[in-house]
């Protein structure tokens, strides 16, 4: 009966567009024409089977930049406007300015809000750094901070970086600068409850992990799976795990590979969470980004898209590109000012790096 209505609905699909009939239960179904069911093929966005996400800056959102985060991107993350020091402006005051205009942006342009991030060493406000509280009273006011946060976008941010960079490559606690680890004998109990907190304020919120150099380090990743670990034993929740895969186009592939594939086998939600490609990799100050380099760097993009592609779908959760066009981006001042490494050019075209990524996509 069901294959009936289907194959009378395509017949009629050709040239009535949408169809809308009923299976054998009288439950409608919606046939889509097969021309459109098909995935654009030169468009990441939507090509894409996950999110495709971008960092934007909320000042920025406006002209070509905005239209080229609503053609090619499914979600958006603040580069810092849901950062604790820009929200935290002192106990009872929170300026939420940039991360509502952001918020805004995705509901009216129908995108998908990942925060980053609640719980950053490098984020606490100074008043709170330098208040040196016990370890009860910073846990009472770091809760409050979470359940404000995430309670005030509950449905409106569909992800958070619940915590951030807590580890060094090795394996070890960061210790430097890091106010949990001076404070809490116990840190990873403390961000265990971090993410109960959240899970709490939103219960929809899909909750991550997020660090660098995930897939280079396995003592990074061991330490990541030995506290992935403890939680499912402490009945902590968390979602997933993301690399920020702030990579060059010489980092070895095979590395990355079995360190995505090593990640994946903790069952959880892989993000890209933060991904740019320095083409720069010598920090040369004649850097020229001729064809040749442009090349090299669409096989890299390439190459990552592959390997992501490669984990179960299940766990794909998205790839953000850290930036938009590299018309500004973080790396030209914590890297080299001739540096190139996002999809599109200064004047919002797309670069071979797209057509790179777009070849990845399965
Ligand atoms: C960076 C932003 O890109 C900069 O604009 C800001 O000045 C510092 O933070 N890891 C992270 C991101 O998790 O939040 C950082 O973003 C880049 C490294």
């Amino acid at each position: 009966m069901k294959n009936n209505i289907i194959r009378i609905s395509l017949a009629l699909l050709l040239t009535a567009g949408m169809l809308a009939c009923a299976d054998s239960d009288g439950d409608p179904i919606v046939e889509e024409p097969e021309e459109t069911a098909e995935p654009s093929l030169d468009n990441i966005r939507l090509k894409a089977k996950f999110g495709i996400g971008a960092a934007v800056t909320n000042s920025e959102l406006n002209g070509q930049y905005a239209n080229t985060l609503r053609t090619h991107f499914s979600q958006i993350t603040g580069e810092y406007e849901m950062k604790m020091a820009h929200i935290w402006k002192g106990e009872n005051n929170y300026d939420w300015t940039a991360a509502d205009g952001m918020v805004n942006f995705a509901a009216t342009n129908n995108m998908d809000v990942h925060g980053h991030t609640l719980v950053w060493y490098n984020s606490f406000p100074n008043w709170f750094r330098n208040a040196n509280y016990d370890s009860a009273t910073f846990e009472t006011k770091i809760k409050t901070y979470i359940e404000t946060v995430v309670g005030r976008y509950k449905g409106k941010v569909i992800s958070w970086d619940v915590a951030n960079e807590i580890f060094n490559d090795d394996g070890t606690l960061r210790r430097d600068g890091c106010p949990v680890f001076r404070t809490f004998n116990d840190p990873i109990a403390f961000y265990g409850r971090c993410f109960e907190y959240a899970q709490a304020a939103d219960p929809d919120a899909k909750l991550f992990y997020n660090d660098y150099n995930v897939v280079l380090a396995a003592g990074k990743r061991g330490a990541m799976r030995q506290m992935v670990n403890r939680f499912r034993a402490d009945g902590y929740p968390i979602d997933g795990l993301g690399d920020q895969f702030h990579y060059m186009a010489s980092t070895n592939r095979t590395t990355i590979r079995n360190g995505l594939t090593d990640l994946a086998s903790t069952g959880l939600q892989i993000h890209m969470s933060e991904l740019d490609i320095r083409i720069n990799v010598n920090k040369d100050d004649n850097f020229v980004y001729l064809p040749s380099e442009q090349a090299k760097h669409a096989e890299a993009y390439k190459d990552f898209v592959t390997f992501f592609e490669a984990i179960p779908q299940s766990q794909k959760f998205a790839i953000t590109t850290w930036g938009v066009s590299d018309k500004r981006t973080w790396l030209t001042s914590w890297w080299h000012p001739k540096e190139y490494p996002l999809l599109f050019d200064e004047n919002f075209q797309k670069k071979k790096t797209y057509e790179g990524f777009l070849e990845g996509l399965q």
